[in-house]
């Protein structure tokens, strides 16, 4: 029979694990130095604490009024956690001359001290912190495992759900605790080019269990973990009506041949100051007009102030400041991940219900995502989802060349379902600005590039503008 899961006080690390650690099981939790595992551990026992478990934490690497101030710094209560924290190098008992000298009998002493206690408190939450403290007492490395899986063995038969941290740091990898353990699972901390560094974490087993492979993100904030599962878009569908959203602006529905059917993606492209975000927000506006909501995600600073006036057209949710029916986040891409902006996106989605969701813009998504998969991976997978979860996307992308789609962001163009692309024109000595639909992948477009008119109530689409096409479409044309 599989066993029981216990939760880990994370909730989203819990779905990773699908459902929580192993009851009774042995878990290693290894990463280096700053990676978290202290916070982890800690916080696993403080929610098991809340369920009026025993819990027991072995502090071996930093003192008990050290791990009193971490948990402070979290606003985290203690209460209800045995704290216990042997003397390591037993130099009350041997002597100052010993401390050099660890033998092999001291690390046998302080196994059985820390199982002992785990008996003594009949503790059903236990966790070591760290396993690189106890490694030092080893001699030789067979003496080590024989010691691990002593303290396995007596840990498993007292019944308790362990968590072993381990911060890596040992030259010699070959037997390490993961071949010990049940469970185990490593944290990372990846340096950004710029920007705050990134966490990661990944399962590496579980034995006997399922759960999601792969590295997630995730941050330490000052009350909480965030884990942010890695997005499976084959996971996530829902039944949905596919309905057809049109702007309400005469000229566009023209152009577009209708309007955005649900599930499928539009990618915004033009020019600074062309109008991206206002066409965006004008289809977000005609969606909360008919009862929907969308979701606007900035990740260019300063674009909501720019957009004030769009913005005010949706009126004021009741007892907020917030745009009626629109869910705006401001994102700072130098300070958040990937996985945590999908993240995001899906709690817009599966929490809120949102029909529309809308990514200004594409460029800077792009820096957020530098150091990974390409931008089409992810992309794709959360196209498909919002394509799976009945969503409709706008995604907008800054550029002031021709398109080309051999280079990102502009290849997005290719699996985006629909493209509207905005530019300036010079006509008899004059600037204006010219509006055409390059592809839509559902049903005819018009095939004719038109005026297009910033006003106080957003925007207008006039008459035919005299310019080639050809500019538009550089590249595109397959
Ligand atoms: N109160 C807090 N708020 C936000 N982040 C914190 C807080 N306390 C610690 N951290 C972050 O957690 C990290 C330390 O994690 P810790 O669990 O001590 O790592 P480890 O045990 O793996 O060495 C630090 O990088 C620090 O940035
Ligand atoms: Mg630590």
């Amino acid at each position: 029979m599989a066993p029981q899961r216990i939760l880990t006080g994370i909730p989203e690390l819990d779905a990773v694990l699908r459902g929580g650690l192993l009851e009774g099981r042995i878990h290693l939790l290894e990463g280096r130095p700053g990676t978290g595992k202290t916070t982890i551990g800690m916080r696993f026992l403080v929610a098991s604490a809340a369920e009026h478990r025993r819990c027991l934490y072995v502090t071996l690497s930093e003192t008990v009024e050290e791990l009193r101030a971490t948990a402070d710094s979290h606003g985290w209560p203690l209460d209800g956690i045995e704290m216990f924290a042997p003397d390591l190098l037993g130099a009350g008992d041997y002597g100052e001359q010993t401390i050099l000298l660890p033998s092999n009998a001291e690390l046998s002493r302080l196994i059985d001290a820390i199982a002992g206690e785990v008996e003594r408190v009949g503790a059903e939450r236990v966790v070591i912190d760290s396993m690189a403290e106890i490694r030092l007492l080893a001699h030789d490395s067979s003496h080590y495992r024989r010691q691990i899986i002593a303290l396995r063995d007596r840990l498993t038969a007292a019944g308790a759900t362990v968590l072993l941290l381990d911060d890596l740091t040992a030259v010699n990898h070959e037997f390490e605790l993961q071949s010990a353990v049940h469970g185990a699972i490593t944290l990372e901390q990846r340096d950004r080019s710029y920007g705050s560094a990134r966490r990661v974490l990944k399962v590496v087993k579980l034995r006997g269990a399922d759960y999601q492979s792969g590295w997630h993100d995730f941050a330490i904030l000052r009350s909480e973990v965030l884990v942010f599962p890695s997005l499976i878009a084959e996971e996530h569908h829902r039944p949905y009506e596919v309905t057809e959203l049109t702007s309400g602006v005469a000229g566009l529905d023209e152009l577009m041949g209708g309007g955005l059917l649900s599930g499928t993606s539009t990618m915004i492209i033009g020019p600074a100051g062309s109008g991206k975000t206002t066409v965006a927000l004008q289809y977000a506006l005609a969606a909360v007009e008919r009862g929907g909501k969308a979701a606007y995600f900035a990740l260019d600073e300063a674009e909501m102030t720019l957009r004030s006036r769009m913005i005010e057209r949706f009126g004021v949710e009741h007892g907020t400041s917030e745009p009626h029916g629109l869910l705006v986040a401001r994102i700072n891409p130098s300070r958040i991940s990937a996985g945590a902006f999908v993240w995001r996106v899906r709690r817009r989605v599966e929490d809120d219900q949102v029909g529309l969701v809308i990514i200004d813009s594409i460029n800077s998504y792009l820096d957020l995502i530098k150091e990974e998969r390409t931008l089409l991976l992810q992309m794709n997978e959360l196209f498909s989802y919002l394509a799976n979860m009945g969503v409709t996307v706008i995604i907008i992308g800054a550029h002031s060349a021709a398109l080309d789609t051999t280079r990102e962001p502009d290849a997005l163009s290719i699996i985006t379902d629909n493209v509207i692309s905005l530019r300036f024109q010079e006509r008899d000595g004059v600037i204006e600005k010219a509006i055409c639909v390059l592809k839509k992948r559902h049903g005819q477009h018009a095939r004719d590039i038109r005026h297009f008119v910033l006003t106080d109530a957003g925007f207008e689409v006039t008459g035919r503008t005299s310019s080639p096409p050809s500019e538009h479409m550089t590249a595109l044309v397959p």
